[in-house]
């Protein structure tokens, strides 16, 4: 995780940040401070790494990487403000021993390419491009599954979907998302894959309910998602509400501030 330092609005990359509501630091550092004990309270390691003056997005380090079983695939950013995090998440990962592949094709983390126990989840239409998609299943070794996204407001599929359960007991991954955020032939394919998925309502999904965490147990969810909370509830989970809203006036919340580095 990287501490909010210089987090701030500063351009307009997606809707969320044309607002003109600014940004309180004090408050988004207390919300950041709040989801590192909440992690912490569960038993999670969290690890951080040094914020850079003039990389006010840098919070969101899912955007940096994603790791499949200790394999590291980089970032290379849309967008050219976020372009120079890049080297200052693969140097964090090169100094705790892992190997970094660098991506050729726009490819936004963990933002785009969510692991699913068997598959990689992969999200297109805003910023990861179908060929980073091959890329990492060449690099990772494990079946994409890629899926379009068509609301300029779930630009990154981690704001539409996450992971209940990779399935490492059950052998049966499980997924919380909004169908809405996908094209006709996406929500088809999440339906076959996931016939048991909790479906979130577009509140639910415009309060960041499914940019959550979860252990496959406890479910780190943004405090406004509330019929999502009830869903998980009502499956089993344990929700754990935190108030990261500061965050969502630059289009992020719990997820996106939170890189899973997925060791074997
Ligand atoms: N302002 C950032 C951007 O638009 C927010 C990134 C949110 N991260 C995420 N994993 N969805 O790039």
């Amino acid at each position: 995780m990287c501490e909010p330092r210089y987090f701030d609005v500063r351009y307009t990359i997606n809707p969320w940040m044309s607002g003109d509501v600014p940004v309180d630091p004090a408050r988004a550092l207390a919300q950041w401070q709040g989801l590192v004990e909440t992690y912490r309270s569960l038993g999670h390691t969290v690890e951080t790494i040094e914020p850079l003056p003039g990389l006010p997005d840098m919070v969101f380090a899912a955007n940096g990487a994603v790791v499949v079983d200790g394999r590291v695939l980089g970032s290379r950013f849309h967008a050219v403000e976020r372009r120079p995090e890049t080297p200052a998440f693969e140097a964090w990962f090169k100094a705790a021993g892992f190997d970094v592949r660098e991506p050729e094709f726009v490819c936004e983390g963990e933002g785009d390419l969510v692991p699913a126990g068997r598959v990689l989840l992969a999200g297109t239409g805003f910023r990861t491009v179908p060929a980073a998609h091959q890329e990492a299943q060449e690099y990772l070794g494990i079946p994409v599954v890629s899926l379009h996204l068509t609301d300029p407001y779930f630009y990154h599929l981690d704001t539409a979907l996450f992971v209940l359960d990779d399935g490492r007991e059950t052998n049966e991954a499980n997924v919380a998302y909004y169908p809405e955020a996908f094209s006709p032939g996406s929500r088809e394919a999440l339906e076959r894959l996931y016939p048991e998925a909790v479906i979130a309502t577009r509140e639910d999904a415009l309060a960041f309910g499914l940019n959550s965490v979860s252990d496959g147990k406890n479910v780190v969810v943004p405090h406004g998602a509330t019929d999502l909370t009830a869903r998980l509830t009502e499956r089993g989970y344990q929700p754990v509400p935190v108030d990261v809203s500061e965050f969502h006036k630059a289009g992020g919340s719990v997820k996106c501030c939170t890189q899973e580095v997925r060791t074997v």
